[in-house]
């Protein structure tokens, strides 16, 4: 990819060339807490963000923000030039914004193949039942259907089609939420620690779909932990620590910015910040 980031300056809230998000002021307090005070934010469109920070950070929230499952007491956004402020989940999934979601005790009593029809349901805001009770919808349901099973081919999740989610290993179930995010057609997917929980076998393979999302033209935003993996994969990285931008600029040099260094050790965080570390 040529480095459209060339011109972009090592700074928080650093103007992107082509942003498809770019939020102002979003103000969160927990009470007295402050979760995110972010004064500028940009996305660049078809490239890899890593949002990282110490533990607490407010990455998170920051993310519900974004999406639109938690309210700011002050703020404002836009995706692809709309604003997006006050817009429920279902409706900024429809404009083509979509993160993915962990399996809940539910999702874990579903089938993996009903798990990706009800995700193509949450996300055009339908009702639970329209998406898994064939009747009325039969035509779109086989639509659903091939289409699902065709993301489960990629995933290599096929095999699981029948299985219920929650007899899946800890990666395929970050496969299963990747797949499952995939089935409104999404602009942009936001992943909240992908790599958690995922053994090793399956990391290589998670990285990759993710790399040939953005190589598809998809925008991808994504919170990591795994300094390795951030370096592997990013385009660019934004660090957070007690709610704020404190720093942005390429995988391989931010790290080497004395307020990140700063921001890990008094958080005591166990994050190897090692330039070779690999
Ligand atoms: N619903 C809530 N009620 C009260 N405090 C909250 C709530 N959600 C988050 N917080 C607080 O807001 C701060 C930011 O939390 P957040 O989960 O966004 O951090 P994070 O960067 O995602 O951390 P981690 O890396 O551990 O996932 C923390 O101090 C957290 O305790
Ligand atoms: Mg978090």
């Amino acid at each position: 990819m040529t480095d459209v980031f060339a011109d972009v300056a090592h700074e928080p809230g650093a103007k992107k060339p082509d942003p498809i998000v770019i939020a102002d002021h979003v103000h969160r307090h927990f009470g007295g807490l402050t979760a995110v005070d972010v004064e500028h934010f940009e996305v660049q469109r078809h490239a890899i963000t890593a949002l990282i920070g110490p533990n607490g950070a407010g990455k998170s929230t920051f993310f519900n923000l974004l999406t639109g499952f938690d309210k700011p007491q002050t703020g404002e956004w836009q995706f692809n030039g709309h604003s997006l402020v006050g817009t429920s989940p279902a409706k900024i999934a429809r404009a083509g914004k979509v993160r993915t979601f962990q399996l809940t005790k539910a999702l874990n009593r579903m089938t993996v193949i009903e798990n990706m029809r009800l995700g193509a349901a949450e996300q055009r805001g339908e009702n639970f039942f329209n998406a898994l009770v064939p009747g009325l919808w039969r035509s779109r349901e086989q639509e659903i259907t091939k289409k699902a099973e065709s993301l489960l081919k990629r995933f290599k999740l096929y095999e699981k089609r029948d299985d219920y989610a929650g007899s899946l290993s800890g990666g395929q179930r970050k496969l299963l939420e990747m797949a499952r995010a995939l089935m409104s057609d999404p602009e942009m997917i936001m992943l909240d620690e992908p790599m958690a929980g995922v053994n090793p076998a399956l990391t290589e393979s998670l990285l990759d779909h993710i790399v040939e999302l953005r190589d598809e033209g998809k925008t991808i935003l994504f919170v990591e932990h795994d300094m390795h993996m951030v370096r592997r994969i990013s385009d660019w990285v934004v660090v957070m620590a007690e709610g704020s931008i404190i720093a942005e600029g390429p995988p391989n040099t931010v790290m080497s910015n004395t307020a990140v260094q700063d921001a890990y050790l008094g958080a005591h965080h166990d994050t190897d910040l090692s330039e070779d570390a690999s």
